[in-house]
């Protein structure tokens, strides 16, 4: 994580990405790396070689790649920028599974090394399915790719799902190590590389004003919400098999969770981080079964509508699936951290596909003062709202505080207002980011800060594999339980109404 204000070009490397051909490499990387590239931070002496299994040359790669880019940047699409960057990039073919490919590879990057003028650093991207990530590592590994020395650094970053379970993410991690050290593994994350979601950090530690007040002596207790109003889209194979659990809560909400929840870190050092990360998750009540009956909530979208009118299919409809699936789209938990600074704050996580909107936050909800004096003089409302800190994650990126006001006249009511901070109107709107530009970015420069270490990944399945197993074990009765375009099942609200809440409403 860069903290300087003008970060450098990132040191030359070859960025290898298997899965060249897939989704992720067209929608995500190659257009990471464009505005990389835009922003200087790219070395001239970056290569970039895609392997898939489709039979195709380096020409045909670049326009490939070319022609996805600009459907993606439209007019403002720099050509000489691209034939300076990724408009050089290489191809080869190869079986994932063929270790001979992996000779190959070897041989091509030399060449490639020599042509381009790249040193012998090699970034190994796997953007493949993730049954591929073991063996994708243990074949470089046999290849001699995996080797470091003096002068050569070798890292692979590896995509998410990081295994379907706690068994597959520990078998995962050792065949990992069996070629490479831990040091030179990044397990990528995209949220713990937005912009507003490493703001956190800077929001509760660079600000002497917000961590006396960041614990259960003043916080009452605190929402995260990831939703989504696309549905499966094309992805049917990979849902079916993941669901809204393994695909969103056991990664990103509960990175997001570390970030509000950790303590403040010795240093910025990426283990000091990584470490204080690991720490508040292990200290989440661990779940047994009784409590996952009574505190966690899936669902599963029916049909339903927009607000134009227009119809949308139900989940069990949608190409692909089953027509009596049981994956879950939508998943609220409620889970307790057994910390000295959050005893007692419940902290409740939900997320969903086919919401009405695109829409993440973070809601700290602060307790009352301790004497309610306006009470009473009030006609308006016949409470007086809570304090509410807002941290808007996207897409409308910012903070806001939720206080109370005095209505102007007479007579002494108060009535909730807001405080805002947005993103547009300090920073500059156009460096475009992902997350992935800061993830590819900072593993080039060898920074691991915003990347999960082995023990992270296996915390996470601790966490929810109880959920999983009574999941499985008692299969839902009442699939499809929230129509499209809804903000999902009533059971979601009633975990928060037993406790005398609600959801925050959007704006
Ligand atoms: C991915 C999930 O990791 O994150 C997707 O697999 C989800 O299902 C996506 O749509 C959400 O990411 P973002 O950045 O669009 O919020």
């Amino acid at each position: 994580m860069s903290q300087t204000k003008q970060p450098l070009a990132a040191p030359p490397a070859i960025i290898v990405i298997f899965g060249a051909a897939g989704d992720l490499t067209k929608r995500k990387l190659i257009p990471a790396l464009f505005n990389l590239a835009s922003q200087k931070l790219l070395s001239p002496k970056i290569a970039m070689v895609g392997v898939d299994r489709v039979e195709m040359d380096s020409e045909a790669y670049r326009q490939t790649l070319g022609r996805e880019v600009k459907s993606f940047t439209g007019e403002g699409f720099d050509q000489a920028l691209w034939d300076a960057n990724i408009g050089k990039a290489y191809y080869m073919p190869g079986d994932f599974r063929d270790a001979e490919s992996y000779l190959q590879l070897k041989k091509f990057l030399l060449q490639v090394g020599e042509e381009q003028g790249a040193p012998c650093n090699y970034l190994f991207y796997l953007a493949t399915p993730p049954s591929f990530f073991g063996v994708i590592a243990t074949e470089l590994g046999r290849a001699g790719l995996a080797e470091e020395s003096d002068d050569c650094w070798r890292r692979l970053i590896i995509e998410k799902p990081f295994g379907r379970d706690l068994e597959s993410a520990r078998a995962l991690n050792a065949t990992l190590h069996q070629s490479f050290h831990e040091h030179q593994i990044y397990r990528i994350d995209h949220y713990l590389g937005k912009e507003t979601v490493q703001n956190i950090m800077a929001y509760r530690f660079g600000n002497g004003t917000v961590e006396p007040i960041w614990n259960h002596r003043y916080v009452d207790h605190v929402q995260i919400t990831v939703a989504e109003s696309l549905g499966v889209e094309d992805r049917a194979s990979y849902y079916e098999e993941a669901g809204a659990l393994r695909d969103m809560i056991a990664n990103h909400l509960l990175a997001v969770l570390s970030v509000v929840a950790m303590e403040p870190p010795n240093s910025f050092d990426a283990n000091a981080i990584r470490d204080e990360h690991i720490k508040v998750l292990k200290a989440i009540q661990p779940f047994d079964a009784e409590q996952v009956l009574l505190d966690t909530v899936r669902g599963q979208y029916g049909e339903g509508m927009l607000a134009s009118g227009e119809h949308l299919p139900a989940y069990r409809d949608e190409p692909g699936i089953a027509g009596d699936s049981h994956t879950e789209t939508y998943v609220a938990i409620k889970l307790m951290i057994d910390s000295w600074r959050w005893a007692g704050v419940p902290f409740y996580l939900r997320t969903g596909k086919r919401m009405p909107g695109r829409y993440s936050e973070v809601v700290i909800q602060y307790r009352h003062g301790p004497n309610m004096m306006f009470r009473g003089v009030r006609e308006r409302r016949s409470d007086i709202e809570p304090n509410r800190l807002v941290l808007r994650i996207q897409p409308d990126e910012g903070i806001s505080m939720e206080f109370n006001a005095k209505v102007p006249g007479t007579e002494f009511s108060v009535l909730p207002v807001r405080m805002d901070f947005d993103y547009e109107d300090y920073f500059d709107e156009s460096v475009t980011s992902s997350g992935y530009e800061t993830l590819i970015y900072d593993c080039l420069c060898g920074d691991a800060t915003l990347f999960k270490r082995a023990d992270y990944i296996e915390v996470c399945w601790e966490l929810v594999q109880p959920i999983l197993d009574v999941w499985q074990a008692l299969p839902p009765r009442s699939f499809p339980n929230y129509p499209a375009c809804s903000w999902g099942p009533e059971e979601a609200d009633e975990l928060l109404a037993r406790d005398g809440y609600q959801w925050r409403m959007v704006k």
